[in-house]
């Protein structure tokens, strides 16, 4: 059910793969909120994926960009500012990528120039989007961003990698951008820490599916879906979240704050007592 809650409001969405994307998922929320969109994505992924679809949908034009390219940011900038004639009211960055995970190198063992491509491409792009949008002045007043990230970023995920280091950095850059951008314009910055989630590059991570299950089974309300963050992310843009800036807000049923649930206490009572 929509409540108007983004009438009037342009949005820059970076991510969207697939339907299983959790942007491509924000996408058709913010859209049924009544917001028009710009929709990016990396040129590999415009080839691969089905990000046409969702464009056609939501008669969103798609502008491709290498989050990693510091041109391709340019670009891709002005040209949503040309297609919106004026600044955008929201931007979710939704980008993440290691080949060291891709490539399945341990912890211990990582590549130095993969790593660097993993903190580019899943950190330092928001910066690298955030700058452009300073010098371009890109971003309305008011304007609300939001990038995804993971507890790993907190805690020992082993086979979450040099992933772990990125999303630590990414929650880093989302203070001290929130603070700067909040002094200029009061822009507003946060990061969602999301429960995992089944898409691409969730299920990438090795053992995803325990993952799944474990944080299903210790979150008090249960793991939040692709959808659930896209209503949070509808809420995060919306003018109801004004003064909510420079945060890492858990959307995870609860995850984070439990230590043990009795459903977890209840299996291992269960496999102790067939020992
Ligand atoms: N799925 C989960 O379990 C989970 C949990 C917490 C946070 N997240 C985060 O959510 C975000 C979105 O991931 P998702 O789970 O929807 O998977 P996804 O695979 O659908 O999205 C990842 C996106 O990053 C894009 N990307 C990769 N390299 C790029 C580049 N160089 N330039 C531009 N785009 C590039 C991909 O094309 C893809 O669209 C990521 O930041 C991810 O770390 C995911």
């Amino acid at each position: 059910m929509a409540h108007h809650l983004l009438e009037g409001k342009k949005g820059l969405i970076f991510g969207a793969l697939d339907e299983s994307s959790i942007a491509w998922k924000v996408a058709e929320a913010a859209h049924a909120e009544g917001a028009r969109m710009v929709l990016t994505n990396a040129p590999v992924a415009l080839r691969m994926g089905k990000i046409q679809q969702l464009g056609e949908a939501l008669q969103a034009p798609i502008i491709p960009a290498d989050v990693s390219n510091q041109e391709d940011i340019k670009n891709l900038w002005e040209k949503t500012l040309e297609h919106f004639g004026g600044p955008v009211d929201f931007v979710l960055h939704s980008v993440g990528m290691s080949p060291n995970v891709r490539k399945k190198r341990p912890y211990y063992d990582l590549k130095y120039d993969w790593l660097h491509k993993t903190l580019d491409i899943s950190a330092i792009s928001l910066h690298r989007i955030l700058q452009e949008a300073w010098h371009m002045d890109a971003l309305a007043e008011k304007a609300s961003v939001v990038a995804l990230s993971y507890i790993a970023a907190q805690r020992a995920f082993p086979s979450y990698n040099d992933m772990a280091e990125a999303k630590a950095l990414l929650e880093s850059i989302v203070r001290s951008f929130g603070y700067h951008y909040g002094k200029r314009k009061g822009v507003r910055i946060n990061a969602v820490s999301q429960s995992p989630t089944p898409t691409t590059a969730g299920t990438g991570v090795p053992g995803f599916d325990t993952f799944l299950a474990y944080a299903e089974k210790n979150s008090p309300v249960g793991n939040a879906t692709a959808e659930d963050c896209a209503r949070f992310c509808v809420m995060l843009f919306s003018d109801y979240t004004e003064k909510l800036t420079m945060q890492t807000l858990f959307h995870d049923g609860g995850f984070s704050m439990t230590g043990i649930s009795e459903d977890l206490m209840d299996i291992f009572s269960a496999a102790h007592d067939t020992e």
